[in-house]
């Protein structure tokens, strides 16, 4: 497997696969690789003839007060990961290669940050849009493989890739869980044995709110209390950033219940803030 640090010469390859007529499978991770971005790339090699991975930590999507500094990196272990895992090649640039420091266009999607992540972290979907519009240039793919747990993250950027006419496809690959049904995250490493131990309750919420759901129940408010108990109870050193049934395409909190929806939530920990979704079609 390639490891590339440059732009230029990253976009000259992918360009030579095309001109080949080569398809090209990319899944863009901010690396400290676990079985989640593992599934990606699975996904990706089953699609396409070749499979490039990015590892960046984009520092224009974490917020002043975030763990940018902090984020965790493994760069030598996650080369390996990459190759062992049917990645073809690695692109890893740095922040100066990234960003030359007169840098001044960004990519906005209007309205879909309004809701969930976005109310909470202003700033920080541009920095996604803006960071993958550029690696899409860069990385030249047919399809390209995002997790569902960030679901948001995951809509934002299909209406990105509509809106602007960009010619290639966004998959959707379920989120990869632990055992014990928490959500695999390159932050859960942040977090103490005691909030470890209470972090499954987060998919457990989602999970009794889907039931409900499933039951008949039509009341959102019934529904989110009975998860938000659940959360409190199982889960006290966890914050509710948010709980919210959204409409699956506008990301809006749902007055009744209307499929397809999306139950989200956004936990607080001392140690990480932690995030997990349902999609329900
Ligand atoms: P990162 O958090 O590293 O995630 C990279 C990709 O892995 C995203 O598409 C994310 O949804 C997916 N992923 C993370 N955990 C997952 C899990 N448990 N199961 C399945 N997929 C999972 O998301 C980012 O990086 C960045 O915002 C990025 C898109 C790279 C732009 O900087």
């Amino acid at each position: 497997m390639e490891i590339i640090k440059s732009k230029k010469e990253m976009q000259a390859k992918a360009l030579a696969w095309r001109k080949d007529g080569k398809s090209i499978g990319f899944a863009p991770t901010m690396g400290y690789l676990h079985a989640g971005h593992l599934s990606l790339f699975a996904q990706a090699r089953k699609e396409n003839d070749i499979v490039v991975a990015s590892i960046f930590v984009n520092p224009m999507q974490f917020g002043p007060q975030e763990d940018y500094d902090a984020y965790p990196r493994d760069l030598e272990r996650d080369s390996r990961l990459c190759a062992e895992n049917g990645v073809d090649c690695l692109f890893a640039p740095d922040k100066a290669e990234m960003y030359e420091a007169d840098f001044a266009t960004y990519v906005q999607v209007e309205g879909l940050d309004n809701y969930l992540c976005g109310a909470s972290r202003p700033g920080h979907f541009r920095g996604v849009t803006t960071v993958v519009m550029k690696l899409f240039a860069i990385c030249q793919p047919n399809r390209t493989y995002f997790g569902q747990k960030d679901i948001q993250q995951l809509t934002i950027l299909q209406r990105m890739v509509g809106d602007l006419d960009l010619p290639l496809e966004i998959r959707m690959v379920p989120t990869q869980r632990e055992a014990d049904g928490l959500a695999i995250s390159s932050r859960n490493v942040f977090l103490s044995e005691a909030e470890r131990k209470q972090a499954p309750a987060i998919y457990q919420s989602l999970a009794l709110a889907q039931k409900l759901i499933n039951e008949g129940e039509k009341d959102v408010d019934i529904i989110i209390e009975m998860a938000s108990n659940h959360l409190h109870k199982n889960a006290p050193l966890g914050h509710i950033d948010y709980l919210q049934i959204v409409d699956a395409a506008k990301l809006d909190p749902l007055l009744k219940i209307e499929k397809p929806l999306v139950i989200a939530t956004a936990v607080k920990m001392p140690g990480a803030r932690l995030i997990d979704n349902i999609y329900m079609k």
